[in-house]
């Protein structure tokens, strides 16, 4: 069996969405644990809920990024952890962990990337008047949303949608996509093999 450790900063409704396929049996996986770089998201108590271990850690509180990421790094070798998930981590990840999990780290983002990188992609779209936007899954490198893209879903944009009918689709399409394209690249990727 596989073993995934999501990341994630707030809500965790794609990491919920992830643990929900593995429950219907349509993920193979096991969701190992839980890495959150925010004291109190609500993400944490998820994990908890679900009997997930965690690792929660506050950036703020080390000199740099590498000696979290080597903190990390502990917890995903004890964990003898096959495939990094982002699932809104809202930090670009660094050398450490990007060495160590070279080609086993994917995103997931709110947009048809390239288009609207970074922070409040739903509301750069709506601010820039595109008829579609959509949701990216993509390969992690050192950039700001810029990994070879995996998988991509758009929406059509109405006159009607509002910030919140967007988030809600964008959110919608999320849950549906993630966990298959997960279950697709750790059951064919040559990589996991
Ligand atoms: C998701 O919509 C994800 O695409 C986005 O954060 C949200 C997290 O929601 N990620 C990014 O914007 C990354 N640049 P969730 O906590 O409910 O899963």
């Amino acid at each position: 069996m596989k073993r995934i450790a999501v990341f994630a900063s707030g809500n965790g409704s794609n990491f919920q969405a992830i643990i929900n396929a593995v429950k219907r049996g349509e993920l193979n996986a096991s969701i190992t644990l839980l890495v959150s770089d925010k004291p109190g998201a609500y993400v944490i108590d998820r994990a908890m809920k679900e009997e997930i271990p965690t690792f929660v850690f506050a950036a703020k509180n080390y000199p740099e990024k590498a000696e979290y990421e080597k903190e990390i790094l502990m917890h995903l070798d004890k964990n003898k952890i096959d495939l990094i998930v982002l699932a809104g981590y809202m930090r670009l990840v660094g050398d450490t962990l990007l060495q160590a999990y070279a080609g086993k780290i994917i995103n997931i983002h709110p947009s048809l990337l390239p288009s609207f990188p970074g922070k409040d992609a739903i509301g750069q779209a709506i601010e820039a008047g595109v008829e579609q936007t959509g949701i990216t899954i993509h390969y992690v490198d050192a950039g700001m949303d810029t990994g070879p893209v995996i998988a991509q879903e758009s929406i059509t944009l109405t006159e009607e949608d509002t910030r919140e009918s967007v988030q809600e689709k964008i959110q919608a399409l999320e849950h549906q996509l993630y966990p298959k394209v997960i279950q697709q690249l750790l059951h064919k990727a040559e990589a996991f093999h």
